[in-house]
């Protein structure tokens, strides 16, 4: 079956808004991924998951290195525009630059990379996988920065949010019961 865009299924996931920037033959360009995933620690690799058209793939193809930066709470405009045009028609970098957001040159692969973001990836292409519709580009990241003043973006029935309350666990007892419960089922 199909889990189409926009569907109330498949809206249902909670993402991170990745910001995955790019040069090559569309020239300096970036786009929104909401499929970001940190997916192994050693090494530390990420993958995004991009459409078959977009100026994005076709930049990484050629280059073999992106940036991914983590966005943060205060750029839900930059992701919107990052997302709503496609470097094929459109220079959203110098857009962006024009609506005050900024950027800067990533220190180990030829990419500009988003500021004020709260992580920012510098990534050497290590695999490309087609999956469906889309291509998951798997990155080795070689350099990270964190800005710790930031909170993440979240994403959720196609729109924008700010993480909320932190649920607590529950009480030591009931921890414990949960404890003893999990050790009678031991294999
Ligand atoms: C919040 C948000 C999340 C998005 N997530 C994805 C995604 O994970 N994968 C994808 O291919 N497109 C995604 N898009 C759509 C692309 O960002 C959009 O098609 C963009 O125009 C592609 O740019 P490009 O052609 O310059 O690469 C998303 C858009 C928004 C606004």
């Amino acid at each position: 079956m199909d889990l189409p865009w926009g569907d109330e299924k498949t809206v249902q996931f909670i993402t991170n808004v990745g910001l995955v920037t790019s040069n090559g033959p569309y020239g300096d360009n970036i786009m929104s991924a909401e499929w970001t995933h940190h997916v192994s620690y050693s090494p530390g690799l990420v993958a995004v998951c991009i459409g078959h058209n977009k100026a994005t793939l076709e930049n990484i193809k050629n280059t073999k290195e992106f940036g991914v930066s983590i966005a943060a709470t205060d750029q839900n405009v930059l992701a919107s525009v990052a997302g709503g045009s496609s470097g094929k028609n459109v220079d959203k970098v110098s857009a962006l630059k024009e609506l005050s957001f900024k950027f800067y040159k990533a220190k180990k692969i030829n990419i500009l990379m988003v500021e004020g973001a709260v992580l920012n990836l510098e990534c050497k292409l290590f695999k490309e996988i087609k999956l469906g519709d889309h291509v998951m580009l798997v990155g080795e990241v070689i350099e990270a920065s964190l800005n710790k003043s930031k909170e993440p973006l979240a994403y959720h029935e196609v729109k924008y949010w700010k993480i909320g309350e932190n649920i607590p666990k529950p009480p030591q007892e009931e921890l414990e019961r949960i404890k003893i419960i999990i050790e009678k089922h031991a294999k």
